[in-house]
């Protein structure tokens, strides 16, 4: 998955993974996390989700990251929020009353980007990505984050040779070799999905399961 294959999907409006409420998971298991009101919420690969409108409304403060300007732009105006953009010499940033969105490369993130983070939300970002970007993302997001830090991860669990992702099947297995040098693993939710999305089912799926998983130090 190349940064052409995420352009082109935003350009053309290929983007069946983007929801038009917030996620129920989220809201069911967000109170893991044991934030505070005002605790900034890290969001890796937001693209327009609504979800980070549901984490403002809670009183968190967001930080996004995304490589589409065309999701960063759409998240603001679709959700009627004011926004002002500086450059820097990775990103574009788009600040709104206590949202960020760093418009660019994930991998261009750098330490202190992400050092008042208090929890990464991670929906539709590591599933977004094949198997050695996986690691360097997870590699990232150990590197950067401070040291006290949770995670609530998201994931699907389906026969890999019946699909080419994104999404990918996600082990637990590999969740845990990904993250073992910062968290703990605990599997808050195993769910077998008997309607699977439309835009997954087509591609044939006997199996598409989705597993919530928190992640802590
Ligand atoms: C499957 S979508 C999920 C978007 C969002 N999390 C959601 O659930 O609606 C993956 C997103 O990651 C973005 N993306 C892919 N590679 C990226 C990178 N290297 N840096 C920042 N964003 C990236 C894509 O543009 C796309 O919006």
């Amino acid at each position: 998955m190349n940064k052409d294959f995420w352009h082109n999907a935003w350009l053309s409006g290929k983007i069946g993974f983007n929801q038009s409420e917030p996620k129920q998971l989220l809201t069911k298991y967000f109170n893991c996390l044991q934030l505070q009101p005002g605790d900034i919420v890290f969001v890796p690969l937001c693209g327009k989700s609504i979800d980070m409108l549901w984490l403002l409304q809670q009183g968190y403060k967001v930080l996004g990251v995304e490589l589409s300007p065309i999701a960063t732009q759409a998240f603001f105006k679709e959700n009627n929020l004011n926004f002002q953009i500086t450059t820097n010499s990775k990103f574009t940033v788009f600040h709104g009353q206590n949202i960020t969105i760093l418009n660019g490369d994930f991998f261009n993130l750098s330490h202190i980007q992400l050092e008042n983070v208090a929890a990464v939300y991670d929906k539709a970002a590591l599933i977004a990505l094949p198997p050695q970007l996986r690691q360097q993302y997870a590699q990232t997001l150990i590197n950067l984050l401070p040291p006290k830090i949770k995670m609530l991860l998201f994931t699907i669990v389906y026969p890999q040779e019946q699909m080419n992702g994104p999404p990918f099947s996600v082990s637990t297995s590999e969740i845990t070799q990904l993250y073992k040098d910062k968290f703990t693993l605990d599997i808050l939710e195993y769910i077998e999905i008997n309607n699977i999305p439309p835009h997954i089912a087509a591609k044939g799926l006997s199996s598409y399961n989705e597993q919530v998983n928190y992640l802590f130090n």
